[in-house]
C-alpha cells in the first residue's frame, strides 16, 4: 500500500491544516486608509510618505531612503545614480529574479552574470573576482533564501577595485549583518514592497544610502528630474518613478508588524532548520555568522541525491511530493538567468545599440552551474507564509521531508513535478 500522499497515502498535514495567509492588515491600516481618502493628499511627497522613509530607514540604521515605484525601478534608479550606463558593465548573480538583470540593461549598461556559492545561492566571491574587466563599474548582490554572500569581502574587494556595491535587498526587509541592516552595506540599495513580499504595498519600491549627495540625484531620478524641495537648478533628466500616499499608508501598518514577523520567521526558520539537518540527504541553506538577524522571502533546503539513494528524481518530483505531504507551495528555486523564461534581452529593439552589445547580452554565453544545479536538482523553496505558523506547522514539514525521504523509492521519475509556480502575484 502506499505510503506518500502522491500516490494515495494519508498526507503529513490534514487538508483542514491551514497555513497563515498573506498579505496581511489590520483595522488600522484600513482607517489610515480611509483618512488619506479624505485628506486629499494622494500623490508623491506626503506626509505618510516621508514618515514611512524615515521610519524604514531607520529600523536598517539607514542615514537616508526614500520610495520609488517598485523594486525594478529601485535597482535601476541605484545605477543612475551612480551614474552607470552605456559601457559599463555590471556584475549580477546568475540566481536571482530577473529584475535584477533587467534593470542593468534599462540603463544601457551590461550585465555579467556570475555564478553563485552552492550552500547560500548568493554571489560568489571569487566567480565576482574573475569576472571584474577595465569597464566593471559596480556588483549587485542579492540577499536570498534567507542567506547573504560574504559580505565583508565584497566590500572590501568592491573599494579594493573601486567599484560600487549595490544591494539588492528585494527579499530580506529586516535582515541585519553584524548588527547593521541591509541595504546600508554598499553605496545604494533597493528593496519590493510587491505583494508576495515581507513587506507590501502591492506594488512599491525603495533605496536607501549613506550619502547627501547621493539621496538628492536619487530624489530627482524618481521625481521627473526636479531638484530635491523642489531646486530646479539642480534638475536633470528623468521620469515619474514615485509611489502615492495610499502606499506609503499600507506600508506604515506593516511596517509597525516587520520586526515581530521577521523575528517569528528567523526563529521558525532556525527551528525547522535543526529538525531537517537530521534527516539524511536534507543540508539546510548556510548561515553566515554575521548574519545578526535573517529575513526569508523564501526558506529553502538542498537535496544530496548521492545520500537519498534515488536515481532519475529531481527536486520538482520532491517537490510535488512535499506539496503533497503539507498542503504548501514547495517548489525548484529561480531559473538561472542563463536560461530564465523572462530574461530575454534580444526580445527587445531598444537593446540593439550596437552589434558587440547585442552579443554580449546574450545570456547563454554565461555558465552557472551552481545556479542550475540548484534550480534542476538541489533546491527546494517555499514562501515565507508557511514561517509564520507555529512550532507544529514546523513540525509538520520536517515529518513531510523526512517520510519522503524514508519512502524515497515510492516517487516515480515519470511522476508529477513541481514548477516554479507564483505565490498569488509572486513575480
Ligand atoms: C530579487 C528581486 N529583485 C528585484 C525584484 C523586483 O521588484 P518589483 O517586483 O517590486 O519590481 C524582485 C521581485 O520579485 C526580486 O525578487
Amino acid at each position: 500500500m502506499a505510503l506518500l500522499a502522491i500516490n494515495g497515502g494519508k498526507p503529513v498535514r490534514s487538508a483542514s491544516a491551514k497555513w497563515p495567509q498573506w498579505p496581511i492588515h489590520d483595522a488600522g491600516d484600513v482607517a489610515l486608509l480611509t483618512a488619506i481618502t479624505k485628506s486629499n493628499r494622494w500623490s508623491f511627497d506626503g506626509p505618510y510618505e516621508w514618515q514611512f522613509a524615515k521610519e524604514f530607514a531607520a529600523y536598517h540604521k539607514s542615514k537616508f531612503g526614500l520610495c520609488c515605484a517598485n523594486g525594478t525601478v529601485g535597482i535601476q534608479l541605484a545605477m543612475e545614480a551612480l551614474d552607470i550606463g552605456a559601457g559599463d558593465e555590471v556584475i549580477v548573480p546568475g540566481m536571482t529574479w530577473q529584475a535584477t538583470a533587467a534593470a542593468v540593461l534599462d540603463v544601457n549598461a551590461l550585465p555579467v552574470l556570475v555564478d553563485v556559492e552552492p550552500d547560500t545561492w548568493c554571489i560568489s566571491v571569487p566567480q565576482i573576482e574573475a569576472a571584474i574587466t577595465s569597464k566593471t563599474k559596480a556588483v549587485i548582490v542579492v540577499h536570498l533564501y534567507g542567506c547573504m554572500p560574504d559580505m565583508t569581502k565584497i566590500q572590501k574587494l568592491c573599494k579594493e577595485k573601486g567599484l560600487f556595491l549595490i544591494e539588492d535587498c528585494a527579499h530580506q526587509h529586516g535582515a541585519f549583518w553584524k548588527g547593521k541592516g541591509v541595504g546600508t552595506l554598499g553605496d545604494v540599495s533597493s528593496f519590493s514592497f510587491q505583494e508576495s513580499k515581507v513587506l507590501s504595498s502591492g506594488e512599491g519600491g525603495f533605496n536607501m544610502c549613506q550619502d547627501r549627495a547621493l539621496f538628492e540625484r536619487l530624489y530627482s531620478l524618481r521625481n521627473c528630474g526636479r531638484g530635491y524641495k523642489d531646486d530646479m537648478t539642480h534638475a536633470i533628466q528623468s521620469g515619474n518613478y514615485r509611489l502615492t500616499e495610499w502606499q506609503a499608508g499600507i506600508l506604515l501598518g506593516g511596517l509597525s508588524r516587520l520586526d515581530s514577523q521577521v523575528k517569528l520567521r528567523d526563529e521558525n526558520a532556525m527551528y525547522l532548520n535543526k529538525q531537517l539537518a537530521e534527516i539524511p540527504g536534507i543540508t539546510p541553506m548556510r548561515r553566515r555568522k554575521e548574519i545578526t538577524q535573517a529575513s526569508y522571502f523564501n526558506f529553502a533546503f538542498r537535496l544530496d541525491w548521492t545520500k537519498i539513494g534515488a536515481k532519475g528524481l529531481t527536486n520538482a518530483h520532491f517537490c510535488a511530493a512535499l506539496a503533497m505531504e503539507t498542503g504548501a507551495g514547495f517548489e525548484p528555486p529561480y531559473e538561472p538567468l542563463n536560461a530564465c523564461g523572462l530574461y530575454k534581452p534580444h526580445t527587445k529593439k531598444r537593446y540593439k545599440i550596437s552589434g558587440d552589445y547585442w552579443k554580449k547580452i546574450n545570456p547563454k554565453r554565461f555558465s552557472l552551474p551552481h545556479c542550475e544545479d540548484a534550480h534542476r536538482n538541489s533546491g527546494v523553496a517555499v514562501h515565507h507564509h508557511v514561517l509564520m505558523g507555529t512550532k507544529k506547522d514546523m513540525d509538520d514539514i520536517a515529518k513531510a521531508v523526512a517520510k519522503i525521504v524514508a519512502n524515497i523509492g515510492e516517487l516515480n521519475p515519470e511522476g508529477p513535478t513541481a514548477s516554479r509556480k507564483r505565490y498569488r502575484a509572486l513575480v
